[in-house]
């Protein structure tokens, strides 16, 4: 899919950019390609980020590291080859390269005759950071021609020494923008995560929030969450202190929730990652110091991430006939702020200038919920 055609003032079209040659995807910027507990030992593990196959393995040192996972011999997956804890040797004529660097180490092939320089081929190579349970590759358009500073990887925001911690992980059949909109969208509350420990339906009310624009992104500003939400209330009658939500979205993928009442707190990073151009995984990390236990947790937030994908399975059956789509103001605002933050990222990245902000300024939208 899609960028947002004006149709008139108040409605916008979705049309199919899936089929751009960039399928929509936004490079040079850091994913999270695996787990960190599914890398250990000298286990080569396969991810796929915007369509790049990787192979992912671990020093004996115990670094992180990506490859493309394609010999550049000849192109069998680097992943059928063995690692000896610092070299992964191609299955298909033994060539090795630094899992760090990408650099070939060796061509058993080559005789004293040979001058072929072996330290001047490289295997496709990313760059990986390793926190909050996540290898995060960085996805470098110019492969291993690198920006000179990468920022870091996104991180949870915690706000005491001691909390727990989980994380859930979902996929969904859709092309990253329906992810995206999908998670930012305000208006599916009351009919998709219908649950008696929530809301119902029938609680549906008037909402007005602000938003803030903020760099690669815009913020909901700081407000009380919602009142006709149980957990919310029962947090306020423990503290005694008011409960302030602060939720941003930052492309290319992010959204942050944290929630604060006195002492206690909650923190979310969610991120929807492209696999495929027709498939996304949805990663969940949260972190609190409020008095809940995990198991708990996750009974609740899998309920939720079901309740998405379920609605995402179904909304890809629609997708596939290609309907004409709409965003509709002020419920989908965050949706055409999404499309014009990417679209304008992708223009000063082409032109050179300084990306341009989709928003003056504070703006406060209105819709039911
Ligand atoms: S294909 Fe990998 S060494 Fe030849
Ligand atoms: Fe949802």
């Amino acid at each position: 899919m899609s960028e947002p055609v004006p149709v008139d003032t108040k409605e916008n079209s979705l049309s199919d950019s899936a089929q751009m040659p960039e399928r929509g995807f936004l490079w040079d910027f850091w994913y999270p390609a695996a787990r960190s507990s599914a890398i250990h030992g000298r286990k080569l593990v396969t991810a796929v980020l915007l369509e790049v196959p990787l192979v992912l393995g671990r020093t004996d040192e115990g670094k992180a590291f990506a490859m493309r996972d394609a010999c550049p011999h000849r192109g069998i997956p680097l992943s059928y080859g063995r690692f000896d804890g610092k070299n992964v040797e191609c299955s298909y004529h033994g060539w090795k390269f630094d899992g760090c660097s990408g650099q070939c180490m060796e061509i058993p092939s080559l005789t004293s005759q040979d001058r072929l320089r072996v330290d001047r081929i490289f295997a496709g190579h990313f760059p990986c950071q390793e926190h909050d349970g996540y290898i995060w590759v960085y996805m470098s358009s110019g492969g291993a021609r690198l920006p000179e500073a990468i920022a870091a990887a996104p991180r949870l925001r915690t706000f005491s020494e001691r909390y727990k911690s989980t994380h859930l992980a979902c996929e969904l059949p859709s092309h990253i923008d329906h992810g995206i909109i999908g998670l930012m969208d305000p208006a599916h509350g009351p009919f998709v995560h219908q649950s008696w420990f929530w809301r119902s339906q029938t609680s549906i009310h008037e909402k007005a929030k602000q938003f803030e624009p903020i760099p690669y992104g815009f913020r909901m500003s700081p407000h009380s969450p919602s009142s006709n939400s149980a957990p919310y209330q029962l947090l306020k009658k423990m503290t005694g202190a008011p409960v302030t939500t602060t939720i941003d979205f930052v492309l290319p993928n992010m959204r942050t929730e944290e929630i604060r009442s006195g002492k206690l707190w909650f923190s979310s990073l969610t991120t929807v990652t492209p696999v495929q151009c027709d498939l996304c995984r949805i990663d969940f990390l949260a972190g609190w110091n409020v008095p809940l236990p995990i198991a708990v947790f996750r009974i609740f937030a899998r309920t939720f991430l079901r309740q998405d994908q379920e609605t995402m399975i179904r909304q890809a059956e629609g997708l596939e006939h290609n309907p004409r789509l709409m965003l509709i103001d002020d419920a989908d605002r965050p949706a055409k702020w999404y499309f014009a933050l990417k679209a304008n990222l992708l223009e000063s990245r082409r032109t050179g200038r300084t990306m341009a902000h989709p928003m003056d300024g504070p703006v406060t939208l209105h819709w039911r919920s």
